[in-house]
C-alpha cells in the first residue's frame, strides 16, 4: 500500500554540465519501476537544466530546501512557487545540515513543510538524533519530538503527500549506517507517533525512508523492514551505477 520511494539528495555538488551528464546516465540505465519511485533532488543551479531531462520520465524531481514565503524581499532564497515552476515535486525540509548548520528551528520546518503543502509540493521532513543523543538512550523521544514538531497544523488530508525521513545524524557521510533492526525500530516508533496524531489507518499510508550512509551492499537489507519504505541517499546517489543499484534493489 506504500509505493517505495528512493530519493538522490545531492546537496552542494554537481554543476550543471555534470548534473545533466548524470541524469543521462540515469535515464538510459533505468528500467521501467512498476512498484517504486525515484527521484533526483539536484542543486538549485541545476534544476531548470534537468527538468526537461525528466519530464514524462520515470525520474522525479525535488529540490533540497526552500523558503516558506510565496515571493519577497528574502535575498539568496528560492520560494515554493519557483520550485513548482521549474519542474519540481518533491522538496526536502528540516535536513539534518540544514539544523546543524543554518540553525533551524523545529517551528521553522513545520513552517517551511506546511508552505511547500500549501504550493502542491511533497515535502520530504527529515529527523534524527545525534550519537550523543543515542548513546544517552535518548534517540526515541528525541526522533518522535521532531516529528510532531514538523506535523504542527498539517491535517490528516495533507498526510497523503509528506514523506519522512529518518536520518540519524551519526549515519550521514560516515559509512557507519544504523543496522536494519535499529531502523526498524525507529521506523516503528515514528509510525506509532503518526497513529497518535492521525490514527493507524492514515499511519499506514505514510512513506518513512531511511537515509545515512546507504549504499548498493545495504539498501536491500534495509528496504526488507517492514516499515522503511525507501531511502534518501547522499554520497552514494552522486554516481549513475550506484544509485540505479540502490534503485533496483531487490
Ligand atoms: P549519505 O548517504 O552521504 O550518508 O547522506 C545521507 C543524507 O544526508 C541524505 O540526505
Amino acid at each position: 500500500m506504500r509505493t517505495p520511494l528512493i530519493a538522490g539528495n545531492w546537496k552542494m555538488y554537481k554543476t550543471i554540465g555534470e548534473a545533466t551528464a548524470l541524469v543521462r546516465d540515469l535515464l538510459a540505465g533505468l528500467g521501467p519501476l512498476a512498484d517504486r519511485e525515484a527521484i533526483v533532488c539536484p542543486p538549485f543551479t541545476a534544476l531548470a537544466a534537468v527538468a526537461p531531462l525528466v519530464a514524462g520520465s520515470q525520474l522525479g524531481l525535488g529540490a533540497q530546501n526552500l523558503y516558506p514565503e510565496a515571493q519577497g524581499a528574502f535575498t539568496g532564497e528560492v520560494s515554493p512557487v519557483m520550485l513548482a515552476d521549474v519542474g519540481c515535486r518533491y522538496v526536502i525540509v528540516g535536513h539534518s545540515e540544514r539544523r546543524q548548520y543554518f540553525g533551524e528551528s523545529d517551528a521553522f520546518v513545520n513552517r517551511k513543510l506546511r508552505t511547500a503543502l500549501a504550493h502542491g509540493l511533497r515535502p520530504i521532513v527529515c529527523v534524527g538524533e545525534s550519537k550523543p543523543q543515542r548513546d544517552a538512550g535518548q534517540a526515541e523521544p528525541i526522533v518522535t519530538a521532531q516529528v510532531r514538531a514538523a506535523l504542527v497544523e498539517v491535517t490528516p488530508e495533507q498526510m497523503a503527500d509528506v514523506v519522512i525521513a529518518y536520518e540519524p545524524i551519526w549515519a550521514i557521510g560516515t559509512g557507519d549506517t544504523a543496522t536494519p533492526a535499529d531502523a526498524q525500530a525507529m521506523h516503528a516508533a515514528i509510525r506509532a507517533t503518526l497513529a497518535d496524531l492521525y490514527g493507524a489507518e492514515i499511519a499506514a499510508t505514510v512513506r518513512i525512508q531511511y537515509g545515512g550512509s546507504v549504499k548498493p551492499d545495504n539498501i536491500d537489507e534495509l528496504m526488507a523492514q517492514p516499515d522503511i519504505d525507501g531511502a534518501l541517499v547522499g554520497g552514494a546517489s552522486l554516481q549513475a551505477a550506484s544509485f540505479l543499484r540502490i534503485i533496483n534493489y531487490q
